[in-house]
């Protein structure tokens, strides 16, 4: 007799309870899906999501999509193949057959899908892992995208890893005893850093100058690429540094890690390649906040995008419409800025375009995109402002 998906579902995080050697169950409050893309899921996962549901199965907890291989409304000017968009389109149908809404954002906390403070939540984007886990202090292991999926049917996970209070504890700390000139460099430094740890560690940083958040976000983001990590504190600013006095007690017996400037150097030369031509420029990894995308339109003030570049950001609806609002998203038209959604440069198939250089200022992208493209794609790491200063020229109009 064949197994029903409720039944496949339950025994996956049985499964997983025991590999985590715990019994006990907790209820999550809300989810955040990964394995969207049709060019990671392939048609194998539209399968299994069709014949759930035909069975039947929706979810029970609030829970939302990660983003898909090409922004549903405009992957023409995209150049995506009409065969990947048609099964691109059945995936995320699928999905939201499924009751998970398609929010398409590696970003749902901009979103909507925004957990409060000690909030236990599944979520199986590492780059949203760990900015709920440090930036907020929500509760989440990283999940992969079944688990999350299960997750969110079942209403429930097992209690493990970050849920519980010991594994929060910061295992390092790590000294940043200079300034860091970009926010390119708290990706390169997120790099460094996920090499050096295991990823059950939990880092605390002590910074020279106070970082923005969206600074931090561009750490997290390579801390999960290049080391499989899920949370990091930073003295004096994530919550749970501050509300615990930065670990005092505990940070007496740790060990701990000087960063000198020389690494971050030999980071960005050791792996990134510079290409001969930038074809594109590709922001918003993860996906771009308001404030981001308000910086650099006011960085090409009196400038405009050379003609032979692509100038791409990547958002979410959400940030898109809320631009649009203002005039914004008009405005940096007219500067050959385009603004694309529900899709990042890494789960998109830009191979398809000939895209032989991009720049990006997230340390995250310059990290899996070579690896993505088998290396047929060359990726520099530079800031907005040395990227702006490169491919924008004076405007004439
Ligand atoms: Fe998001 Fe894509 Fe980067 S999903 S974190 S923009 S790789």
């Amino acid at each position: 007799m064949k197994t029903s998906w409720l039944e496949r579902i339950e025994q996956l995080l049985s499964v997983l309870a025991r590999i985590w050697e715990t019994e006990e169950f907790v209820p999550v409050s809300r989810v955040h899906v990964s394995g969207v893309s049709y060019k990671t899921a392939g048609m194998h996962m539209i399968e299994l999501l069709e014949d759930m549901v035909r069975e039947g199965i929706r979810v029970r907890t609030y829970a939302t999509l990660n983003p898909a291989g090409m922004d549903l409304e405009l992957w023409r000017e995209m150049g995506i193949p009409e065969e990947f968009a048609r099964n691109q389109i059945r995936l995320v149908k699928a999905y939201e057959k499924l009751g998970i809404k398609p929010i398409l954002t590696c970003a749902p906390y901009f979103c909507g899908n925004t957990p409060k403070f000690g909030e236990i939540v599944a979520f199986s984007e590492s780059s949203a892992v760990i900015t709920v886990n440090s930036l907020i202090g929500a509760r989440t292991n990283r999940h992969g995208n079944l688990e999350a999926l299960s997750a969110a049917i079942l209403g429930k996970v097992p209690k493990y890893g970050l849920l519980l209070d010991e594994n929060r504890v910061p295992t390092v700390k790590i000294d940043v005893p200079f300034e860091l000139s970009s926010e390119a460099h708290y990706g390169l430094l997120g790099i460094v850093i996920g090499e050096k740890l295991r990823a059950e560690e939990v880092p605390i940083f002590y910074f020279h100058k106070p970082p923005f958040f969206s600074d931090l976000r561009l750490l997290g983001a390579a801390l999960a690429a290049s080391g499989s990590l899920a949370l990091f504190h930073v003295a004096d600013i994530t919550p749970e540094a501050v509300r615990k006095r930065n670990f005092t007690a505990e940070s007496q017996s740790m060990e701990s890690i000087t960063i000198d400037q020389n690494e971050l150097k030999e980071a960005k030369e050791r792996l990134f390649q510079k290409p001969e031509k930038i074809d594109l420029v590709a922001i918003g990894c993860p996906h771009a906040s308001v404030k981001e995308i308000l910086e650099i339109d006011k960085r090409l003030q009196n400038k405009r995008i050379k003609e032979d570049v692509h100038f791409w950001i990547f958002t979410s609806r959400y940030v898109k419409e809320l631009l649009r609002k203002q005039g914004v998203l008009e405005r940096l038209r007219r500067k050959n800025v385009k603004i694309f959604t529900d899709t990042c440069m890494v789960v998109s198939p830009i191979e398809y375009l000939g895209i032989k250089g991009i720049a990006t200022n997230s340390a995250k992208a310059a990290w899996y995109i070579p690896r993505f493209s088998k290396g047929e794609i060359k990726v520099a790491i530079m800031s907005i402002q040395e990227i702006i200063s490169e491919v924008a020229e004076v405007s004439k109009k």
